[in-house]
């Protein structure tokens, strides 16, 4: 969990980037994000989300996540250009998994139906962890699954809401009612560090650095790892995952699209969790 200083900090980086990111990016003439990700190419990965079968129609919008990265210049700037568009087509194809409409015999593929989902449907819980004191439940609230990451618990919705200027704990459906914030939230779990995990952003780009619990627990560097993060409780250590299969359908289809090859340790089935 992060220190009250360094979310402090993220908070004060993030709205400060949002305030002035978009005349800093006029000042410098590119946004680097729309180099990489063209409208065309954005809308060819997410052929179906606005069809009329998936509740989040006309939701996710290009603009909306443009928008959002500007609060993130780390995300898809740093290393080469073949890492940099690894690293935007792995987000794109966990938060895909993460709200997928696909299923096998879907038209154009299985990996054609990200972002068709904007909240969790028919959620087990409220997702209250009532042992974290820090982060506490507002009674009647729901933490479930929410926006491109489906964000979920109190002790996420709290501290997104910290660094993004909202109200995660009280107002957690601002995540389902507005795009701009939905993307800033997968964006801040994929930038973040939570400790012990690393950040998705940090392994997708190199700068992971395994300790030897990590080691022991086979978690290298990989496309994998970034699944461990998001979900390795609940799906890593298992031979043949169908939800780890469709991480990696989705990976596999959007690193073609972007010509780039996906990277080594595109499984988590030998590896241990957090
Ligand atoms: C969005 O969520 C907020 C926070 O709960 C709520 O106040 C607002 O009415 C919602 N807006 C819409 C359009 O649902
Ligand atoms: C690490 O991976 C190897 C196979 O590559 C496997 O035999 C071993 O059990 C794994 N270790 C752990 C801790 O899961």
């Amino acid at each position: 969990m992060a220190s009250f200083s360094s979310l402090f900090l993220s908070f004060f980086v993030c709205v400060l980037l949002c305030l002035f990111g978009s005349q800093a990016t006029e000042a410098r003439k590119i946004n680097p994000i729309s180099h990489l990700v063209s409208k065309e190419l954005f809308d060819s990965i997410f052929i179906h989300k606005d069809n009329d079968a998936c509740p989040a129609k006309g939701f996710y919008t290009y603009d909306s996540f443009i928008q959002a990265t500007r609060c993130f210049p780390k995300f898809g700037n740093i290393g080469s250009l073949i890492t940099r568009k690894r690293e935007v087509a792995a987000f794109l194809a966990q938060i895909s998994h993460e709200t997928t409409g696909g299923w096998p015999t879907a038209p154009d593929g299985p990996y054609a139906w990200g972002l068709c989902f904007k909240e969790e449907v028919s959620p087990q819980s409220n997702y209250c962890d009532s042992t974290n004191t820090q982060w506490p439940c507002v009674p009647g609230k729901s933490y479930k699954g929410r926006g491109p990451i489906q964000l979920s618990w109190n002790y996420n919705y709290g501290p997104a809401g910290k660094a993004l200027g909202f109200d995660g704990l009280n107002k957690p459906e601002t995540v389902s009612n507005n795009s701009l914030i939905a993307f800033k939230t997968g964006l801040w779990f994929w930038m973040t560090v939570q400790k012990p995990k690393p950040s998705c952003h940090d392994v997708m780009v190199g700068k992971y650095v395994p300790t030897e619990a990590d080691l022991a627990a086979n978690r290298t560097a990989g496309y994998g790892l970034v699944t461990n993060i998001i979900n390795g409780g609940l799906e890593c250590g298992i031979a043949g995952d169908g939800r780890v299969n469709d991480r990696i359908g989705y990976f596999q289809r959007y690193a073609k699209l972007f010509n780039v090859d996906t990277g080594p340790n595109l499984d988590c089935e030998n590896q241990k969790s957090f």
